[in-house]
């Protein structure tokens, strides 16, 4: 399909999540209509498009049914069984195609992928058995895994039984990284193999969750450069179409290793929906759709920060806490059940307070919390 997508035609989205909503509410915004397939009616998505498919993302005569209504097909989450995504890609056009998610979804063949292209990474093998680690390791289930789930970190052979129920599913094991900083690039790449990168993220994990991001990163202009010359070669090795993430980690040696790949919008571009000209929401439906890429110009140094389950623990936030913060921007996944550890939203501050916002945000979550 060599045409932009007209407006009033239809983008569907494999996936019912907060990425799918956002994605969706983009996608309006540029005049499509949208569908989601999701298989609960409540998900975010699904509250969010014009034609809402109530389904399992692995049921595949449901996923058939999302094509047929609609013109181009995206996903927002990268764990749709690849029999599932090679049936809708027969029936519509469907960005990233299926040979990106068969790379992608299995975090043992995301390696071998790497390691085939030459891209640095830490040390890391099949699970299988204990042979061959270099503690200390983090085991990581080979799919299925997202927010630090699904892996156990164990510094030497005496920690090996508490690797017992991770290993109940195939693993891998990566030999542990000490980094100085965590950063990710957030690209577009297009149809047309035209790329348009964001400024590099600086991102601060708690317990395997992403907790907050800082763009742009500080970080030397050179190890910028670096970074973004890697997920833009990763991009292109992928033959990816639409938004990709690359989650790097930087040595103290000022290094970079890269620790995972998403072939789709990310949690730490987030920052740029207010922070950016053009959104990483907007910025994938463009390259999906074939539409040309829109600007990446930051409007100010920018903070993000995620409001997991745990805020809503003594009940509703007091939301008064984020007023008088200039700059700052809401947004609520529509979830209606806060679980700890659940992503329910997340706050952008965006302008000079942003770095100061960036440095309390604990502070911030605990008058949020009452
Ligand atoms: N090899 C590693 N060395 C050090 N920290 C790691 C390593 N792998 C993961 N982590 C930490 O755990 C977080 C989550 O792991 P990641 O592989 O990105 O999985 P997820 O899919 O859950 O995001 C990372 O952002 C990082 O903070
Ligand atoms: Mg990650």
């Amino acid at each position: 399909m060599t045409e932009p997508l007209k407006p009033g035609r239809t983008l569907g989205i494999l996936g019912g999540g907060q990425l799918g909503r956002l994605i969706a509410q983009a996608a309006k915004a540029l005049g499509y209509r949208t569908a989601a397939l999701d298989a609960s009616a409540k998900s975010p998505a699904l509250q969010a498009v014009d034609v809402p498919i109530v389904a399992s993302v692995e049921d595949r005569d449901a996923a058939l049914r999302l094509a047929q209504a609609c013109d181009v097909v995206t996903l927002e989450w990268e764990l749709i069984p690849v029999p599932v995504l090679e049936a809708v890609a027969a029936a519509r056009p469907l960005y990233p195609a299926p040979s990106v998610l068969a790379t992608i979804r299995d975090r043992l063949t995301q390696r071998e992928f790497l390691s085939k292209h030459g891209f640095p990474q830490t040390p890391y093998g099949a699970a299988s058995t204990a042979a061959g680690w270099k503690y200390p390791v983090i085991l990581k289930r080979r799919t299925h895994g997202y927010d630090g789930k699904g892996q156990c970190r164990l510094n030497s052979e005496a920690d090996a039984p508490k690797a017992d129920e991770v290993l109940q599913a195939p693993c891998v094991w990566e030999k542990l990284v000490d980094f100085k900083a965590e950063i990710s690039v957030i690209l577009a790449r297009g149809r047309d193999g035209k790329t348009s990168v964001y400024p590099v993220a600086e991102n601060v994990h708690r317990g395997g969750v992403l907790h907050a991001t800082r763009a742009p990163a500080r970080i030397p202009d050179d190890v910028a450069r670096k970074a973004v010359k890697l997920a833009g070669e990763i991009a292109e090795a992928l033959g990816h179409v639409g938004v990709l993430a690359v989650e790097m980690f930087l040595l103290h040696d000022e290094r970079l290793l890269v620790n995972e790949i998403a072939p789709r919008v990310h949690n730490s571009g987030h920052y740029t929906l207010g922070g950016c000209k053009t959104s990483q929401f907007e910025q994938h439906v463009r390259a999906v759709c074939g539409l040309p890429l829109g600007p990446t110009d930051m409007l100010g140094p920018a903070a993000m920060v995620n409001l997991l389950g745990d805020v809503w623990e003594k009940g509703e936030p007091r939301w008064s806490a984020l007023d008088g913060i200039p700059g700052a921007t809401l947004h609520l996944y529509g979830k209606s059940e806060a679980r700890p550890g659940r992503k329910m939203g997340h706050y952008t501050v965006v302008g000079a307070a942003a770095e100061a916002e960036f440095a309390r945000a604990d502070e911030r979550l605990a008058a949020l919390r009452r």
